[in-house]
Order: C-alpha cells, then sequence, then structure tokens
C-alpha cells in the first residue's frame, strides 16, 4: 500500500540555524523559510535527489512543534511521510486492521496541499506517520 518515502520531518528550536547546517555543513539545497499558519509550523525544505527532508520550527502558540520541542528541547524527528495512491482506500484499510487516526478521522489538506492521515504512534513502533496522498 505505501510507496514513496515523501519526506522525513524533524523537528528544530532554530530554524536559521538548522537551515545553515543543512546548506553549509551537508550540502544541501534549502528553500527560504515558509509559514504554514494552517499547520502551526514554519518549514524549509531540503531537496535531497530522492526524497525531501522538513525542518520543522512551531508558529503560533498551539503549534503540534512546540509541544514536541518541550518534550525533546534538542528537536529530533518528528514524523515520516508515505505516499500512498488512494488516502481514503488506505485510511478504510488501516481503520479495518484496527490502527489508530490522529484528528477527526477524515483525510485533511496537509503542508503540500494534498490529503494526508497522520496514524497514532502507539500503532507504528513509536513512529507518528504520515499517509499523504501520491
Ligand atoms: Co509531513
Amino acid at each position: 500500500m505505501i510507496g514513496r518515502l515523501n519526506h522525513v520531518a524533524i523537528a528544530v528550536k532554530d530554524l536559521a540555524a538548522a537551515r545553515a547546517l543543512y546548506r553549509d555543513v551537508l550540502g544541501a539545497a534549502v528553500s527560504e523559510p515558509q509559514d504554514l499558519p494552517a499547520h502551526g509550523v514554519t518549514v524549509v525544505f531540503v531537496t535531497l535527489p530522492n526524497t525531501k527532508v522538513e525542518l520543522l520550527a512551531p508558529l503560533g502558540t498551539a503549534s503540534p512543534i512546540g509541544r514536541f520541542l518541550e518534550r525533546n528541547p534538542d528537536g529530533g524527528i518528528h514524523h515520516i511521510c508515505y505516499e500512498v495512491p488512494d488516502i481514503g482506500a488506505a485510511r478504510d484499510r488501516l481503520l479495518a486492521s484496527g490502527a489508530r487516526l490522529l484528528g477527526p478521522g477524515e483525510p485533511q489538506i496537509g503542508a503540500h496541499g494534498k490529503p494526508v492521515v497522520f496514524l497514532h504512534p502507539k500503532d507504528f513502533g513509536g513512529v507518528l506517520i504520515e499517509l499523504e496522498q501520491a
């Protein structure tokens, strides 16, 4: 069911420093920071030959990244995102298997303008998984 690794999302407390680290030390192509108010994050996209890394910093007071950084003050991997060909079919298959979704249970429009669902980390080895319609 799952296809390509779309991105790995990394929570950072200092987005400018993280952007410089990926650009200057790791030699990666990085975007300008982009505010995504609907998602409570500011993101820098790191484009790799085979996938992307997203550096996420909190935006606003109710950011999910803010809560993550309270528990993980140095930052860290927040979630990984796999592509699926049909988000509705994927959701139905997961629910039928007993997996839990975070949030309302219906696909929501994610940071790339495509429908996504998030799977409960307790059902997937402690990893927060995002599925995105390819
Ligand atoms: Co994501």
